[in-house]
């Protein structure tokens, strides 16, 4: 990064040649001039981002011609040089928006430190706006979307929790949510011109999570070269999300609810005690009385954190809200792709409402995006664009919660599938099995007779014989 244009104001020639042939050895832009009146007209008719001006001017103050030159209304960085003895004027041009000053007589490596320290305020400056306008663009996607009146009634207590101080858990499945709604409760809280920090759990290595949390002082372990400050310690004066909460090893939970309760704790390899001011959100996906009751989590941290519960519903279970944020996320990646919002079927829509969706909002979210990028103008949406791989998923075939599935088990799970997905279109769906009608429909026959599977052979036997067939079976 560099100065566009600098005026250097110095009536003084040799100071004046020396900036200026010192600044155009670095390629800078540079015109000198002696009085500010002159400056002020170059200002006006080629505006510099840069003066450097001498406090005594034979027609002016260097204070009042910087106030004038600011007045321009050109954004302007000013930097003031002063006689010996005038630190009180130098204090004075800082008050008044200089960025910085020089004491006379200073060398130029003095002043390339002046130049540079601009330069790298500059940077920052436009690094932060960078960040802030990146964060507002973020903001835009983390609406929360609902229709169904079970996610209206959590979006009414979030609105109720969020300007309270309150403790919340959120629990969920994977996908439903759970982060942006804790981004909306710090977004709606009287914190939110504070930090929200956040810790991810389930992804900082078990033995580096402690410092994670509290920080550690130099030396503390290998590796620890320098002090480091903790999430805790980072979201002073605001707000911490403690995401998958869940995964946190029962030594470090103790060392949390101290936290929790106290609000005081050291960092690793510290003994100085902090005191915070936070604000707790936790999510988890796991059924978290139960992790009480299995032992693998505390108790007294699970009431601390259970103050104000939030159990946000699986997609499936939300009705109507498959269709409306499939339009909605329709609109929002059509925008965001500049292409032609596509349209969909009705069928592909009735077959999308009874999909599973076993991730959620963030799956639906992801196919959505996908079926954006790829639609074909004039040509309606359909399932296949969305779900590219057969509904058959492991969840749903394989497991049955005790043990392994028979392969005879498996495939009656299957074929029970398929035939939901296509609507009980056998051709369709021995299509999909890559079994022919018949073998389908002696399988379905078995099914529906023995009320239990059987295996693979019975299915070229016609039905009188099933009770041969399935004696294998106990
Ligand atoms: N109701 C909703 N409205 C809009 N976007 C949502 C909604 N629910 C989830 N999402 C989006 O789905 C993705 C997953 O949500 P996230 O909060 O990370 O889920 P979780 O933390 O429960 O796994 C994110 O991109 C999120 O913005
Ligand atoms: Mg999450």
């Amino acid at each position: 990064m560099q100065f566009e244009r600098i005026i250097v104001v110095d009536d003084d020639p040799v100071i004046r040649r020396m900036l200026v042939s010192h600044l155009q050895k670095q390629n800078a832009s540079v015109l000198g001039v002696a009085t500010a009146q002159q400056a002020l007209d170059e200002q006006k008719r080629e505006p510099a981002d840069l003066l450097i001006v001498d406090l005594q001017l034979p027609d002016s103050n260097g204070l009042e011609f910087m106030q004038a030159a600011k007045a321009l209304g050109q954004p302007v960085e000013v930097i003031i040089m002063t006689g010996f003895g005038t630190i009180e004027s130098a204090v004075e041009a800082m008050k008044l928006g200089a960025a910085n000053y020089l004491l006379k007589p200073f060398t130029l490596a003095q002043f390339d430190v002046a130049i540079n320290q601009l330069l790298e305020q500059r940077q920052l400056r436009h690094e932060n706006a960078y960040l802030k306008e990146q964060l507002t663009a973020e903001n835009d996607s983390s609406e929360l979307l609902f229709q169904s009146t079970e996610m209206a009634r959590i979006d009414r207590l979030v609105q109720r929790v969020a300007p309270t101080n309150a403790t919340v858990l959120i629990q969920g499945e994977s996908g439903t949510g759970k982060e942006l709604i804790a981004h909306n409760i710090y977004q709606q809280s009287l914190r939110k011109d504070k930090p929200y920090i956040k810790v991810n759990c389930a992804a900082v290595p078990e033995n580096l999570l402690e410092s994670e949390f509290f920080g550690h002082e130099k030396g503390a372990f290998t590796g620890a070269t320098g002090r480091r400050e903790g999430r805790f310690e980072l979201a002073n004066g605001g707000t911490l999300l403690l995401d998958e909460v869940t995964e946190i090893s029962l030594a470090l939970q103790a060392k949390l609810l101290r936290v929790l309760q106290e609000q005081e704790f050291e960092r690793v390899g510290g003994n100085r005690t902090i005191h915070v001011d936070v604000r707790i959100i936790a999510t988890t996906n796991r059924d978290l009385s139960q992790a009480v009751e299995e032992g693998k989590f505390r108790q007294d941290l699970y009431f601390r954190l259970n103050v104000v519960p939030l159990k946000i519903p699986p997609l499936r279970e939300r009705k109507g809200e498959v269709e409306f944020l499939l339009q909605s996320f329709i609109q929002r990646f059509a925008k965001k792709h500049r292409k032609p919002a596509p349209s969909i079927s009705p069928l592909a829509l009735e077959q999308l409402s009874s999909y599973p969706w076993p991730g959620n909002v963030r799956e639906l979210q992801n196919y959505t995006e996908r079926a954006v990028i790829m639609a074909e103008e004039g040509r309606e949406l359909a399932f296949g664009d969305f779900v590219l791989t057969a509904p058959p998923t492991t969840d749903s075939v394989l497991d049955t919660g005790d043990g392994l599935p028979t392969v005879a088990e498996m495939e009656k799970r299957l074929i029970q599938l398929v035939m939901k997905k296509t609507k009980g279109h056998r051709n369709e769906a021995a299509r999909l099995l890559g079994i022919n009608v018949r073998t389908l429909r002696n399988k379905l026959h078995e099914y529906t007779t023995n009320g239990h599977a059987t295996n693979g052979a019975a299915a070229e036997h016609d039905d009188a014989d099933d009770s041969g067939e399935s004696s294998e079976e106990n």
